[in-house]
């Protein structure tokens, strides 16, 4: 297959020109980062587990009306999506207390929140993505208040949804980043979920035992980091070695 011309080489995807015009192909990377990417590894097999984990979530979020950049997955690697203007936040939900927030607000590890709480950090890898308020979106144009209605709406949707949806298979989700983008079809502009959604970017522990399946195994050295992402592919049915035809639906737990 004759090779596609590269538009963006990020840290954990490669962006090239996709077949049609408006499409794009993300190559899914094992490079991983942590902490603004001070820390850098590589997780095997991480790129192929995450274009899998990230295709069927997109794909579960889209049967329920959440518009989203996924066209389809071409090969291990790699999926086709839309091309996005992206918009350049990152819309982070928080279920239960973790990382930063427990952090900075000294709030213990593992808190339930009294409710779902949505953050916003401007995507700006320079700055090292800086907490934002919607003030700060608004007054510099990264998103309009309609904008931000939208993507309010969608997020709490896709957190009520894939909250369900994991512990169905005995996983909380902790919390979680999303991006968006914007799409124009004729002169409507849609607001689209964009980017990925992977263990890469979730903070996922097994319901029972509290144990983490994330990224936040390599972020911490906590050790099998593979086996951790691999477990979130198992419990949720789509391991890739099951084959494509051959997916089994997701693994309900007593
Ligand atoms: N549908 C899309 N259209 C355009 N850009 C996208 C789309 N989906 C994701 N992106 C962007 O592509 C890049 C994906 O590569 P990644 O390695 O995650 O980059 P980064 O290091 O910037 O996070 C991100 O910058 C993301 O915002
Ligand atoms: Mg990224």
């Amino acid at each position: 297959m004759a090779r596609r011309r590269q538009l963006y080489e990020g840290k954990a995807k490669i962006l090239f020109e996709g077949p049609e015009p408006g499409t794009l192909v993300q190559y899914f990377k094992d490079d991983a980062t942590a902490f603004n990417a001070q820390k850098r590894g590589t997780i095997t097999g991480k790129g192929v587990l995450n274009n899998r984990i990230s295709e069927y979530l997109m794909q579960r979020l889209g049967e329920i009306g959440i518009p989203t950049h996924f066209i389809r997955r071409l090969n291990m690697r790699e999926q086709l999506v839309r091309e996005v203007e992206i918009i350049p936040l990152e819309v982070v939900v928080r279920n239960v207390a973790a990382g930063s927030l427990a952090t900075r607000l000294g709030i213990q590890e593992g808190t339930r929140l009294p409710r779902s709480i949505i953050e916003y950090y401007y995507k700006n890898d320079a700055l090292q993505d800086p907490m934002v308020s919607e003030e700060h979106i608004t007054a510099f144009g990264w998103a309009s208040t309609h904008d931000l209605d939208d993507i309010v709406q969608l997020t709490l949707r896709v957190n009520d949804f894939l909250s369900g949806l994991f512990l169905g298979v005995g996983i909380t989700l902790v919390d979680f980043k999303l991006e968006f983008g914007r799409l124009w079809e004729n002169d409507e502009m849609r607001i689209v979920l964009a980017d990925e959604i992977s263990p890469d970017n979730c903070r996922l522990w097994d319901a029972k035992t509290g144990e983490k399946m994330d990224k936040d195994r390599f972020r911490r050295d906590l050790g099998k980091v593979e086996e951790g992402y691999q477990e979130v592919a198992r419990r949720l049915g789509i391991l890739p070695e099951a084959g494509i035809r051959d997916l089994k639906g997701p693994e309900v737990m007593q």
